[in-house]
């Protein structure tokens, strides 16, 4: 980069003077040598030319001193180096010039010249890096500022984004909420749909799957597992729609042997019907070991102890519990019925498997016991509220179980009722139980 001319203004009321030192810089081309007479004149070269780099100015002067030219000097070129002329013994003025007029230093009269030309050279040599300086930081502080503009509008942009992504994950998790609820309403219509061959095992598929997921909380199951699980329990018995009805009602031990080899092949069919999907893939396989055996004995496979899958040992227990329960009557069936899963535990069963659907089956029966202390009352379908309790089972006319008996009402649950009972007359109002006290 070629080197700018550099201005410099000499301020003296000696025409010789100036004339002397123009002579002096006359070689130096990179030098723009401005003179004036006096500090008024100065001013007014000044004003013209703000990028002086230096001003030298006579102390004595008429009119306006050099101090005064100086210190006016600050307000039109601030930038601008300042030195100051006087005679040896001026020291004060000097003092004076450098405090108020701004001058970096000061240079006896007379002068040696090359001490001058120096003097010169060396401030025009700082205004210049003081002005690269300055420039420099101008740029720094412009590159920050748009620094903090990038800055601010990359957080906006991020904070755009994630709120975007937010709501797309929001609407998806919905989105997933929705099919599996709706998922889950399919399998338990199917599982229903089932049970009106068979109006004794009304809920046991209900029942099954209620006692299956909460032995399986209770074991910590994983979340999956646990989806598995309920759907397993819920469609366990679907293949016994390929079972003659005559031989529905028969119980297995006491089938001819045809009517046997259909019942044994009840867990299999299960599977192939569920097969198709593919998501149901691990239920299948609940559905078709359920009948196994803890030592072996059981169908269709024979597998033994860990080979089952849990969910299967699970559902073998709750299956046998819920079946138990219907056989006995009165209020120590289920104590009954604990007793043979217990005893059965270790042979038939799962041992682990079985203590845990023992645990729960209290609590899960609970709702089905007769309520102490409480009440049924009929309710229409439009005043029903959460956290209501079924008193009975509600059924459709064609026979069709809709919510088991027990039930804790919820919205989902509440919003079936409704539009049943707009579709359905005879659903007009529902039992519920409610407190006496
Ligand atoms: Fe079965
Ligand atoms: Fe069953």
């Amino acid at each position: 980069m070629a080197e700018q001319t550099a201005k410099v203004l000499f301020v003296d009321d000696e025409a010789n003077i100036l004339k002397a030192i123009n002579r002096l810089f006359i070689e130096d081309d990179d030098l723009e040598i401005m003179t004036a007479a006096g500090g008024e004149e100065g001013l007014a070269i000044l004003r013209d030319n703000p990028d002086v780099a230096l001003i030298v100015s006579d102390q004595r002067m008429p009119g306006m001193s050099g101090v005064e030219f100086l210190a006016a000097s600050r307000e039109i070129v601030p930038n601008a180096l300042r030195m100051v002329l006087t005679g040896y013994a001026d020291i004060e003025a000097a003092v004076d010039a450098i405090n108020r007029g701004g001058a970096c230093r000061y240079i006896s009269k007379p002068w040696d010249d090359e001490a001058l030309r120096a003097a010169v050279r060396d401030g025009v040599e700082r205004f210049r890096l003081m002005e690269e300086n300055r420039h420099l930081h101008e740029v720094i502080r412009r590159k920050n500022e748009e620094l903090a503009r990038w800055n601010r509008d990359l957080e906006k942009m991020v904070q755009e984004q994630s709120i975007e992504l937010q709501r797309k994950y929001d609407e998806s998790r919905e989105l997933n909420r929705r099919l599996r609820e709706h998922f889950r309403r399919t399998v338990k219509a199917v599982a229903a749909l089932m049970e009106l061959r068979d109006r004794r095992m009304r809920s046991h598929a209900e029942n099954v799957s209620r006692l299956a997921v909460a032995a399986g909380k209770r074991m910590e199951m994983k979340k999956t597992d646990l989806e598995r699980l309920l759907v397993g329990a819920m469609l366990h018995d679907v293949g016994k729609i390929g079972i003659a009805d005559v031989n529905l009602d028969v119980p297995p031990e006491k089938l001819d042997e045809a009517g046997r080899r259909e019942y044994q092949a009840h867990p299999v069919i299960g599977q192939t019907a569920v097969a198709a999907i593919v998501s149901m893939h691990h239920a299948g396989l609940l559905i078709r070991h359920h009948h196994e055996r803890h030592d072996g004995a059981g169908f269709p496979d024979g597998l033994k102890g860990d080979d089952i899958p849990l969910g299967a040992r699970i559902i073998a227990a709750a299956d046998f519990l819920d079946h138990r329960v219907r056989d006995f009557e009165g209020d120590s069936g289920l104590d009954l019925s604990l007793k043979n899963l217990k005893d059965l535990s270790g042979s038939r069963f799962d041992p682990e498997a079985a203590k845990h659907v023992a645990a729960v089956a209290r609590e899960v029966y609970a709702e089905l016991l007769p309520h102490a202390g409480f009440v049924e009352r009929e309710v229409p379908a439009e005043r029903l509220r959460n956290g209501m309790v079924l008193a009975r089972d509600v059924v459709a006319s064609s026979g069709l179980l809709l919510l088991r008996k027990g039930l804790r009402l919820d919205r989902e649950s509440i919003e079936t009722l409704k539009s049943h009972a707009r579709i359905d007359p005879a659903n007009r109002s529902v039992r519920v139980i409610v407190e006496t006290m």
